[in-house]
């Protein structure tokens, strides 16, 4: 990893972060020390004990944590923006399972995911979890590329053994065989901020006996766990039909040992949990990668993140890429306030809209809470840092707040106004 190097640092400019869930916190003129990859803290004079650190002056500038997308699809960057008129299952059938089968030609995946990570890299996100397809090398491929960003990710192979076209399903064996094989490749490829993730892609395609497997393969490697819930309604019926013996949806994830206390484990979507499944979800400490630009762009509704909030759920941010048209998760802050008012104002008029503190709380702390202490500049949390040029996007008001800029950042703003970028200390851009 020549080209990512980890620094001791000091930032010397304008921070905003969340304080906690409901407010923003931030420091104008002031110092934010790096060492060891992580934040020591934010002083107005620099101690004695880092003057001789490195100073990089970014005043003018806007610094926040990184963006932490917690759920997107890889190889689904190649069709981003097409069968945006399509729900889910015959999107599934039409664009998404034909262009995962083309990652069985190592070419066509190393190509396709060097865009992908390049991207990614370019833009807010600092941390991700990853769905590649079911080929084993072709995800290990990703993996190394990931890497060589310096980003944080989890990477899972994903899993299917029923209701998928024959071209693209595995037997229940192969699909558990190749996992290990995976599990085993990518713990030998030495990989330092790169991790694999077990990933049933959903119960409708995973058998029960394939998803015990593969939890207690996540218990045996020490692995978290990654799929899908509660997304659309047809999704939803599917399930009921599909697992007779199951009280929700969430249930036929409990049943395989899939959810679990003590495996940490992300659950996209949650559009249409009900009171038992939140409660599933809860006892678990299962984080929600809300997906509000996915919600729209498939029909399949709007999230009660507020509600979810409120109750003490885990709740991070996340594009799901392709089902979200873009990888950009300052895009997906926006769509979380504006999906929350329409939810409020058209059916759930008691619960509040997310407000924009709180939507950048999950897009940053919320989500972070899977990789550890991220998402924050407190001292002892991982450095992950935006450095922003707000101000070249054009007005006459010179009297805003940093909580202001931030919030004209995210309905104005883009991936172009960043000017610099750290994970875990790591300089990236
Ligand atoms: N459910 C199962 N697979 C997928 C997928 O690829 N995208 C989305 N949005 N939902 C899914
Ligand atoms: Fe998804």
């Amino acid at each position: 990893m020549e080209n990512v190097k980890k620094e001791n640092f000091v930032l010397y400019g304008t921070f905003v972060y969340s304080r906690d869930k409901s407010e923003l916190i931030s420091y104008t003129d002031s110092y934010l020390v790096c060492t060891g990859g992580c934040s020591r803290g934010i002083f107005r004079e620099l101690p004695e004990e880092y003057r001789d650190l490195p100073i990089r002056d970014v005043r003018g500038m806007l610094t926040v944590p990184g963006l932490i997308d917690l759920h997107i699809h890889a190889p689904q960057y190649q069709f981003r923006g097409s069968g945006m008129d399509m729900e889910l299952l015959p999107w599934l059938e039409k664009y998404t399972f034909p262009e995962e089968e083309r990652y069985k030609d190592p070419e066509y995946a190393d190509k396709a995911y060097s865009m992908f990570a390049e991207e990614l890299k370019r833009g807010a996100t600092t941390r991700a979890c990853i769905f590649a397809t079911s080929h084993r090398s072709a995800t290990l491929k990703l993996m190394e590329i990931m890497e060589e960003t310096g980003l944080c990710t989890f990477v899972g192979k994903v899993n299917m053994d029923r209701n998928v076209p024959s071209y693209y399903l595995e037997s229940t064996e192969d699909s558990v065989n190749e996992t290990v094989e995976w599990l085993r490749e990518a713990k030998k490829a030495g990989l330092s901020h790169t991790f694999p993730i077990i990933t049933p892609r959903f119960t409708p395609s995973c058998s029960r006996e394939l998803m015990l497997k593969l939890a207690s393969l996540a218990e045996q490697y020490a692995v978290p766990v990654q799929s899908h819930l509660s997304e659309n309604l047809s999704e939803v019926e599917w399930v009921k039909e599909l697992e007779g013996d199951t009280s929700c949806y969430a249930d036929s994830y409990v049943k395989a040992g899939i959810i679990k206390k003590g495996i940490p484990c992300i659950m996209a979507h949650c559009v249409w949990s009900g009171d038992e499944e939140q409660e599933i979800l809860k006892d678990n400490g299962v984080f929600i990668a809300h997906s509000p630009d996915s919600n729209i762009n498939l029909s399949s509704g709007a999230a009660p993140v507020k509600a979810y909030l409120d109750k003490g759920l885990n709740v991070g941010l996340a594009t799901d890429v392709a089902g979200g048209s873009t990888t950009s998760m300052i895009s997906s802050v926006r769509c979380a306030i504006q999906v929350s008012k329409l939810r409020n104002r058209l059916f759930d008029g008691d619960t509040p809209a997310l407000s924009f503190p709180e939507a950048f709380y999950i897009a940053t702390k919320g989500g972070g809470a899977f990789f550890g202490k991220v998402g924050s500049f407190d001292e002892g949390y991982e450095f992950d840092a935006l450095i922003l040029d707000d101000l070249s996007i054009p007005t006459m008001r010179a009297d805003m707040t940093p909580e202001e800029r931030l919030e004209r950042f995210i309905y104005l703003g883009d991936d172009r106004q960043i000017r610099g970028k750290y994970a875990a200390g790591r300089k990236i851009l």
